[in-house]
């Protein structure tokens, strides 16, 4: 492994596919900060991190963990102590959803769900915030999604955990950019991605408009290092937090559970 210039790292939560393998690559590329890539899928993460560790001569780690156990944002944070690292970048970006009725998801996938999408998201943003005080410096991106701004039929507790993210993230950038904090939420409309075959999404219309991980991950990064909030990725996704301001709410969720219906659902 080759030796790092510092103990500072970025730690990317779902590194093993999509948009945090995206990340990870192009943050590799343009960044020699000691990368720790973490999701559940071992094999997948290790491969990645060999890759990158050759074609970049940077450290990076891996840290195998399911992150929908409660306390497993505190465990990641002892790992990553134990070795040695400091987080300077967090990326909080693993997350799942599920198209269906409310009534018919398993609880547990829904419990699932939450706990990945804000549990651990929020708790592993208190953990890395006082380190980042005390260097004064430091960067947080939060992954939301377009369905952040919409409550949406189908994905009735998908949507509100994004929704949850984004407030949350929004907040947090303005409480901390005094303290030299950069803090972004990242909104990516419908992006080419395992996360449509997990959610059983296919078949819908926004299948159609999808963007590819590597443009989202561009405008992320570009996005934490201007200091901006948030940023809605994807030239057509842009205009829509704006759009949805002209519609009665009532109207905007039907159309938004109509965008994400299935054309052969059960
Ligand atoms: N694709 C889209 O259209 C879209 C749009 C807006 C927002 N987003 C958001 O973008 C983020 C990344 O999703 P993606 O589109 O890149 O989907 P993806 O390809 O399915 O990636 C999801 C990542 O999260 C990891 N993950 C899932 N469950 C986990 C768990 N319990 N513990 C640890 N890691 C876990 C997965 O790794 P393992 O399976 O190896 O654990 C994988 O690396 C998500 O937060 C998603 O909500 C996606």
């Amino acid at each position: 492994m080759p030796a790092s210039t510092s103990n500072l790292a970025t730690i990317i939560t779902g590194a093993s596919s999509g948009i945090g393998e995206a990340l990870a690559r192009r943050l590799a590329a343009e960044e020699k900060q000691t990368l720790i890539l973490v999701a559940r899928r071992a094999e997948k993460l290790a491969a990645l991190a060999e890759e990158l560790q050759k074609a970049h001569g940077l450290r990076v780690d891996v840290i195998a963990l399911d992150l929908e156990k409660p306390g497993a944002a505190q465990e990641l944070v002892d790992e990553v102590a134990v070795r040695g690292l400091a987080i300077d970048t967090l990326i909080n970006n693993a997350g799942f959803g599920i198209n269906d009725l409310f009534i018919d998801m398993p609880l547990e996938r829904i419990q699932g769900m939450v706990q990945l999408n804000i549990v651990a998201l929020t708790e592993l943003c208190h953990a890395v915030l006082p380190g980042m005080h005390a260097r004064q410096q430091g960067r947080i991106m939060n992954i939301a999604s377009v369905a952040g701004f919409q409550a949406c039929p189908r994905f009735a507790v998908y949507a509100a955990t994004k929704s949850f993210v984004l407030n949350f993230t929004e907040a947090l950038a303005v409480e901390e950019r005094k303290h030299g904090i950069l803090v972004t939420a990242v909104c990516p409309g419908a992006t080419k991605t395992a996360f449509h075959d997990i959610a059983g999404n296919h078949g819908t219309f926004v299948e159609k408009i999808m963007d590819s991980p590597e443009t989202v991950a561009a405008s992320a990064i570009n996005a934490l290092n201007a200091g901006k909030a948030v940023i809605v990725t994807g030239l057509l996704n842009k205009p829509l937090p704006f759009l949805l301001r002209l519609f009665p709410r009532g109207i905007a969720t039907v159309v938004a559970g109509i965008l994400v219906q299935r054309e052969k659902a059960a």
